[in-house]
């Protein structure tokens, strides 16, 4: 534990010290410590609409923009700051774009985004709670008690690959490479994941092979009644059914990684945030009706997505700065959930917090998050069954996502002392 101070402690210190230009929210470094923290408190007091060089990130320069109301401002306005053309600092890879409808501006995003919005209404939700809560049921059942193990693996990936599977009517054992796409989808070239100097062609050879898989799927359904899945709906939809093959990857990428990385890494961050403030999960057993707002602190907490990009579309001041048209923003949502002069004590994760679906994590405009109350039910279920059979959940050694949009876990081993 004093181990970790030092760390955080050096961080803080490194933080204030540097020239505001020298500070890069990008480096891999500071997810893979989880060592941003300071940098944006630093940046929220300091230069909270802070210009990025070019030479920061390989796509060149941007801005980012650190405080909530900023981001509120950013976010509801899609006239000036536009999705396209991607939602990530990336630019699409020339000649492999991906379009997909959070990376697109009104008309053409509505459409679409209106083709897939049944598959969360509120008859089909009910349909799935009954699955969702035996599928929980079974997999906690399985867990070694007594022995460390990858939540991670065992819990979180399974879960939501299992929940993918049900949402895409996806064959159920080979349910895993869904994960594989969504996570290849949104590695960073330089994150291990890819062979060295072969990051372009691979992710063109991991996509192409997704698209296969989907494509034969897409065949199945088209020819046959519509049904209430996500490839059905894109099939069948008047928005989506005269899609271009790219634009069918694309939204197959968004829907995967949407429903993928995000609750996988919350119902992660959920077991270190209730074993890191044990004050917190008494509170959680003596009262089990907080398990709503333990998940919306959660989903806060962890901010999943930890910004999203627009470009502007016209020359527009920001909080007092001059930004230029054509200039890329991120938006940091996570530096936002912890914005001192919005959330009173932003650190600290407190489970009955007044208005705990305050927060910027599903975002806020027209592409705010399509899938947050499912991924809430999810958590939801999670809890209800996991304080009916642990008294507690201990965890070990804790390994981050070194990326600056997915933020989470790579590995948390846990160990359950006990069932009741
Ligand atoms: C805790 C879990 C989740 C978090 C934190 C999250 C976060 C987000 C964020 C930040 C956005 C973009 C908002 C913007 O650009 O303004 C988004 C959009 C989206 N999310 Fe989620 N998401 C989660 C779960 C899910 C799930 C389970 C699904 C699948 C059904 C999903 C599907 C989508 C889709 C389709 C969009 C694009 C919406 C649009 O462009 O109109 N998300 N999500």
């Amino acid at each position: 534990m004093a181990e970790v101070t030092d760390v955080q402690q050096a961080a803080r210190e490194r933080a204030y010290a540097l020239g505001l230009d020298d500070i890069n929210l990008t480096e891999l470094d500071l997810w893979r410590t989880d060592t941003i923290w300071p940098y944006f408190e630093r940046l929220r007091r300091d230069d909270p609409v802070h210009r990025h060089p070019a030479h920061h990130h390989r796509d060149g320069a941007f801005w980012s923009v650190t405080r909530f109301d900023d981001i509120v401002k950013i976010d509801s306005n899609h006239e000036v700051f536009s999705s396209e053309p991607s939602i990530t600092l990336d630019d699409p890879l020339e000649g492999f774009a991906l379009p997909m409808f959070i990376a697109m501006d009104p008309p053409k995003h509505e459409l679409q985004r209106k083709a897939v919005q049944p598959i969360v209404s509120g008859a089909s939700m009910a349909s799935f709670e009954p699955l969702i809560r035996s599928r929980i049921q079974t997999t906690l059942d399985r867990l070694p008690i007594g022995q460390p193990f990858n939540w991670v693996d065992s819990v979180s990936i399974e879960l939501t690959a299992q929940m993918l599977a049900t949402l895409f009517d996806f064959p159920f054992e080979d349910r895993r490479k869904l994960t594989y796409w969504s996570d290849m989808a949104t590695a960073e070239p330089d994150s291990g994941a890819w062979e060295p100097g072969r990051y372009e062609e691979q992710f063109q050879e991991v996509m192409t092979e997704c698209a296969a898989y989907f494509t034969r799927l897409w065949n199945d359904r088209v020819n046959a009644e519509p049904k209430g899945d996500l490839i059905s709906m894109l099939a069948h939809g008047a928005g989506t059914r005269d899609m271009s093959p790219e634009e069918f990857l694309g939204n197959l990428i968004l829907l995967i990684v949407g429903g993928n990385d995000t609750t996988r890494n919350t119902m992660s961050g959920s077991v270190l945030a209730l074993d890191t403030n044990p004050d917190q999960r008494a509170k959680l057993y003596a009262a089990p009706n907080l398990i709503s707002s333990m998940v919306s602190e959660t989903i806060r907490w962890q901010t999943p997505l930890a910004y999203m990009r627009r470009t502007a579309t016209r020359d527009v001041e920001v909080a007092g700065r001059q930004i230029r048209k054509g200039e890329k923003l991120a938006m940091w949502y996570i530096s936002g959930n912890r914005d001192e002069a919005v959330i009173d004590r932003p650190n600290q994760f407190l489970i009955d917090r007044p208005r705990a679906r305050h927060h910027l994590s599903f975002g806020f405009g027209i592409h705010r998050c399509l899938g947050n109350r499912l991924a809430e039910l999810q958590l939801t279920i999670l809890w209800e069954e996991i304080i009916k059979r642990f008294p507690a959940i201990h965890v070990n050694a804790v390994e981050h996502v070194p990326s600056p949009f997915v933020h989470g876990y790579s590995k948390l081993t846990v160990e359950i002392p006990t069932r009741f």
